[in-house]
């Protein structure tokens, strides 16, 4: 099998194709309207795990003040890219730096600190996810809230597909596509573990194979509820269902 590399490395496609694959991935529906809903339009927001700006651009622009931290460089240097061409009144509401969630330190508070689309079980589940907690307790004013977007449990458990299967094919500028394809994908269930291994293939317009990288993607799930409660926050409402595959967890600081 080819050598995998780690999902959001330099020179990957998975950070190169990141907002092709989730501008075509409806279970990220509605998202956005989620967290705007847990805080008003003009409160301030940390957003962990904020890769190349998709939630944190999204509430920039409905008045949000957002810090967008991430811990890699290629997905921020889309960031940026995209920054750069915001209108400029959204623009100064946004701040993006590089950072690692586990130790995160700004030194301030924010109303609201979002986690979306799975970034929480990137971590291994124990003292990488208290220490994330811990990280929003610090970031949060006294009765602020904290959003996890975490995978369902019976998401995890589903077989992969065969590997010659086409999972995602999608249109490119200059009339080549994308293709993903599912090469590996083993989820021990007593330790929390899903392991998979992404093909990217672009291709040209006459369907020739430009580039390729096979990424390894490692997810980890447990209950957030008591790492969470031991960082002192605590659970403030029921999970809201997100895109049939993961639900966004709530807690408030105390
Ligand atoms: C699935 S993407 C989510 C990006 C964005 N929040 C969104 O919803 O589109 C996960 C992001 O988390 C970042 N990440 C993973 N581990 C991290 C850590 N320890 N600290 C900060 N960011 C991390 C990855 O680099 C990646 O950009």
């Amino acid at each position: 099998m080819a050598q995998a590399r780690p999902y959001y490395a330099d020179r990957g496609l998975s950070a190169a194709f990141y907002d092709v694959v989730t501008a075509a991935d409806a279970r990220l529906a509605g998202d956005v309207d989620v967290y705007a809903g847990l805080a008003p339009p003009g409160s301030s927001v940390l957003e962990l795990g904020a890769g190349t700006g998709r939630v944190t651009f999204a509430l920039a622009e409905r008045g949000y003040a957002v810090t967008g931290i991430d811990i890699a460089p290629a997905m921020l240097e889309k960031a940026q890219a995209r920054l750069a061409a915001l209108p400029a009144e959204v623009a100064a509401r946004v701040e993006l730096r590089r950072g690692d969630m586990t130790t995160l330190d700004l030194k301030r508070t924010f109303d609201l600190v979002i986690c979306p689309y799975f970034t929480l079980a990137h971590v291994p589940a124990g003292a990488a996810w208290r220490n994330t907690f811990a990280t929003a307790a610090r970031h949060l004013r006294t009765g602020g809230l904290a959003a996890f977007h975490l995978p369902l449990l019976e998401i995890m458990r589903m077989p992969g597909p065969p590997p010659e299967m086409v999972v995602m094919d999608q249109p490119l500028p200059g009339g080549g596509r994308l293709n993903l394809h599912v090469l590996e994908r083993t989820f021990r269930e007593g330790v929390g573990r899903l392991d998979q291994v992404i093909d990217y293939v672009e291709r040209d317009a006459k369907g020739a194979v430009v580039r390729r990288s096979a990424e390894r993607l490692t997810y980890y799930l447990a209950d957030p509820e008591p790492l969470a409660a031991s960082a002192g926050l605590l659970q403030d409402r029921e999970p809201i269902p997100l895109g049939g595959v993961g639900e966004v967890r709530v807690f408030r600081k105390a």
